[in-house]
């Protein structure tokens, strides 16, 4: 995309870019010079250019102002109102990629937009994936990042999931909520104003979703199976023991760079 006004289209393109910058700075935006380029490269007239930065200005995720993050290198989907699939949450792909045996059952719990499902799907095309959410808006949005690579059912947890798949399912991936409740009024106002309460509130502790999760993977997991649950570093050992609790041999790893904790259980 040309920087520099040449662009017939769009002749105060470097102007916007400056103006719509320094916006951004001054509401806080910290890669202000890439947001700005991000929304001017979305195809749009000058007043619903106007009304993407002010919708940005006043918090909205520019993920879900532009309608994509990128994730594990692809474009996902992100309609407004679903949780904006983070960096960190890479690890967790890649950790269920290392461990994903050929032709696996895969099931995304708590799939949001869907982009780990998705991001396994396109990796693994022998793999066959089903997602579920309990957000219609995310099972919607989940939809159009799978397309026919996999399957999205809305409800809670494992409920939705045919049951068929009892003891069938090779990995159990979930970016379930964590959050302890008293930390949510604490979280940036993108994720408190912008993102449903219920992608980050895990309960007192934050491990509520989480102790379900464990409580019930047992009787989906193949006989070598794992489940995998992204959690909080503070949190990893907590996660760790509800996994023993519930018959999977747990393991925590971490990676610094993306701040990312999972914590992998093996079905004993
Ligand atoms: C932290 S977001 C993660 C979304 C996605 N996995 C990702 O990493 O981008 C948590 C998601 O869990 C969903 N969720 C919360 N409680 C649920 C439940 N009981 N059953 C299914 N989904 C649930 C929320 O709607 C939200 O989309």
């Amino acid at each position: 995309m040309p920087l520099l006004g040449f662009d017939r289209r769009r002749p105060m393109l470097a102007p916007d870019l400056v103006s719509i910058a320094s916006r951004l700075r001054a509401a806080g935006c910290v890669f202000a010079d890439e947001e700005a380029r991000l929304l001017l490269s979305v195809e749009q007239s000058p007043a619903e250019l106007t009304a993407m930065v002010d919708r940005r200005v006043a918090g909205v995720p520019l993920e879900q102002i532009i309608g994509w993050a990128e994730f594990c290198g692809l474009r996902i989907l992100v309609a407004p109102g679903v949780f904006v699939p983070r960096r960190r949450t890479e690890f967790l792909v890649r950790q269920a990629l290392g461990l994903c045996p050929s032709d696996a059952v895969i099931v995304d719990l708590c799939c949001g937009s869907g982009a780990v499902a998705t991001t396994l799907a396109a990796v693994r095309p022998d793999a066959t994936v089903f997602a579920v959410d309990i957000d219609p808006i995310a099972v919607a949005c989940a939809r159009r990042n799978l397309a026919d690579r996999g399957l999205v059912f809305e409800g809670d947890l494992f409920a939705p999931l045919p049951a068929s798949l009892t003891g069938r399912v090779d990995i159990i991936v979930a970016n379930a909520p964590y959050v302890p409740t008293d930390e949510v009024a604490f979280m940036p106002v993108e994720a408190r104003l912008f993102e449903p309460r219920a992608s980050a509130d895990g309960g007192d502790d934050g491990l509520d979703v989480q102790r379900r999760i464990a409580a019930t993977s047992s009787q989906w997991l193949s006989p070598s199976g794992c489940l995998l649950v992204e959690t909080g570093q503070r949190q990893a050992a907590q996660t760790a023991e509800i996994f023993s609790l519930n018959g999977l041999l747990p393991r925590i790893v971490r990676r610094e760079e993306l701040d990312a904790t999972v914590v992998v259980g093996i079905a004993i």
